[in-house]
């Protein structure tokens, strides 16, 4: 088999942004925790490499691999527009985006954020469908996600579109304030979660896929499910 540069030197470089709970966060020891921090060290271990873990601005990731980094994990959706700069693994994880109201508001249909003030995680496809999909609006471009929940429990916009999961550890925080509203609602389309590689880096794309295969198959893909996700 032919050897990917990038395990070449036995270690795994690997760009996250530590700002995207249960997937990333940065831990109580300060460094980064989560879904995916765990399923990539996993990985890290089939492959017999150590995982060097980098947070960084969640625009500069697609940007990064192959230099800054080696891959990207990131709860970070398959896009064709990506799939112009980087190759993806195997989808390990299907998401969809969710709207983030405050409670009582009448946004209910698609129809409804025409022309509303949106927060979004720059450069996610939650800012995708805020900036490109919905006629008028004006959005909010935040580096972090919270920061977006912040202006929406402020007043300074009327929703926050974000990846499910986030959305309902951030609307947590707001109890009896925020709602987090299923996308499907709206329209949104079902998204999937992928690792991002350097483009045409066919060795290593094979070896990360079957790793992930092998995660999946011996059980250890769903024990990170339920520590991190389904807890
Ligand atoms: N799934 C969305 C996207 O790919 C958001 C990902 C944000 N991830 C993060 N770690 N902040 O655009």
């Amino acid at each position: 088999d032919a050897q990917s540069e990038a395990l070449s030197d036995g270690v795994l470089t690997v760009g996250t942004n530590a700002e995207f709970p249960p997937f990333e966060y940065v831990g109580d020891d300060g460094e980064p925790d989560g879904f995916d921090i765990a399923l990539i060290k996993a990985i890290g271990e089939k492959l017999g490499v150590e995982v060097q873990v980098e947070n960084m601005e969640f625009d500069s990731l697609v940007a990064s691999i192959g230099s800054k980094v080696d891959v990207s994990i990131a709860g970070m959706t398959v896009t064709e527009e990506r799939q112009k700069s980087v190759d993806f693994s195997e989808a390990y994880y299907e998401a969809v985006q969710y709207v983030i109201l405050p409670e009582g508001s009448e946004i209910a249909t698609a129809a409804d954020l025409e022309g509303k003030a949106i927060g979004v995680q720059l450069g996610t496809t939650g800012d995708f469908i805020a900036s490109d999909d919905i006629a008028d609006s004006k959005v909010s471009q935040y580096n972090k996600g919270m920061d977006a929940v912040n202006d929406l429990i402020n007043g300074k916009v009327d929703c926050v579109i974000i990846d499910k999961n986030p959305a309902l550890v951030f609307a947590s925080k707001f109890e009896g304030q925020l709602a987090a509203v299923d996308g499907a609602e709206f329209g949104f389309e079902p998204e999937e979660y992928a690792i991002a590689m350097p483009k045409g880096d066919a060795a290593l794309a094979e070896q990360v896929n079957a790793a992930l295969a092998e995660i999946k198959a011996d059980g250890t893909f769903d024990k990170l499910v339920e520590t991190y996700i389904e807890n």
